[in-house]
């Protein structure tokens, strides 16, 4: 868990190239990997079978490299890779990560080597492990998405969900996720350039999020995977400088829980698409909200940054959860919510 007092700014963390694969020192040991067990934990999402709800959430486990040395990659559900654009991007200036109480404020902007490069260097690694493999992209205008999709195709990752919610990147990025006919045209772009499932990727930063659902499930999409960060901002209060260079930045971790269950019920109860809920999942308890709120699968994110083992103990739980509850398939679970 975050330290509430701690206010100091951290420098960068994890995030695919850019990470240390330093062991942080404050780890708690691996989990066990569960006893064989009756209930079922695989789960479908747009027609992928993941072998448990548990993906890890895009821009947190880089492209899997740096974790891989904590646990076998073949243990999760999923992995959402860095962002990718059409060409290799540095991302923002430092400080671009400081801590808030029960979060943290990133304004990485999408730094990855681009998408030939992943295609070239990264899938074959992950390649290697028996897990699905979801590709994170984001475009400068919709033609560029259309591209990506049909690169990433061809190179056969399992989904490809499409970033239209980053509040960090000024072209693009979120202006497509906050304006119903832009994300709907860059869902059809990418839908007319994929052979394999597309999700896309809402933001938070609206008023309703109905709205921005349906346009995407009416254009297409296969699923939804949502929130992204929502935007805020610090300032040191003697140098009366924001913390982050850029100023505002996306706000993650346990303080956002509550806005994406909320926001995981509303489009379930909207549109008729699998959804991968997250925002702020550190315990099975918080995956298991996000299910009962209607979502197939869940990701962590935040949370890695904290204990790398986080998103196994969050399978493990939600698997002891669901059993406890008598159910057979933690499946079971979404859409359970029982509102008043
Ligand atoms: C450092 C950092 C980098 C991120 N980079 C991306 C990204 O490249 N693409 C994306 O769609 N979301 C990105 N996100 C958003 C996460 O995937 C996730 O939607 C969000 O952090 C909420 O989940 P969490 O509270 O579990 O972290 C990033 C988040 C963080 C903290």
């Amino acid at each position: 868990m975050l330290d509430r007092e701690k206010v100091n700014i951290q420098p960068e963390i994890v995030v695919g190239q850019g990470g240390n694969g330093q062991k942080p020192e404050q780890t708690s040991p691996a989990p066990q990997p569960p006893e064989a067990s009756y209930l079922d934990m695989s789960v479908n999402l747009a027609g992928v079978t993941l072998k448990n709800p548990v993906v890890v959430a895009s821009g947190t486990f880089g492209f899997g490299r740096e974790y891989s040395q904590f646990f076998d990659l073949s243990e999760l559900g999923g992995i959402c890779c860095k962002g990718l654009t059409l060409y290799p991007r540095e991302g923002n200036p430092a400080p671009r990560i400081a801590e808030t109480s029960l979060g943290i404020l990133n304004s990485v902007g999408l730094q990855n080597p681009g998408v030939d490069v992943f295609i070239q260097q990264e899938l074959p690694f992950l390649r290697r492990y028996d897990v699905k493999v979801i590709a994170n992209i984001s475009g400068n205008t919709p033609e560029e998405y259309g591209v990506m999709c049909e690169k990433l195709s061809r190179a056969g990752v399992d989904l490809i969900e499409v970033n239209i919610s980053c509040p960090n990147v000024k072209a693009g990025g979120l202006a497509y996720g906050t304006r119903p006919e832009l994300a709907a045209e860059v869902t059809k772009i990418a839908k007319a350039h994929s052979t394999v499932p597309v999700m896309v990727k809402l933001s938070p930063n609206v008023t309703d999020i109905t709205e921005i659902a349906k346009a995407v499930a009416d254009a297409g999409a296969d699923a939804l995977s949502l929130i992204n960060t929502l935007r805020g901002m610090r300032i040191d209060v003697n140098t009366r400088r924001p913390i982050l260079h850029m100023n505002t930045g996306g706000l993650s971790g346990p303080a956002v829980l509550p806005v994406a269950v909320r926001m995981v019920w509303e489009t379930a109860s909207a549109v008729r698409l699998p959804i991968l809920g997250m925002g702020g999942v550190s315990r099975a308890e918080d995956a298991a909200q996000l299910m009962l709120a209607g979502a197939s699968a869940v990701a962590v994110g935040t949370a890695l940054f904290a204990d790398p083992y986080a998103p196994l103990k969050v399978r493990d739980g939600l698997a002891e959860l669901a059993a406890k509850q008598g159910l057979s398939a933690v499946r079971e679970l979404t859409g359970g919510v029982q509102p008043w």
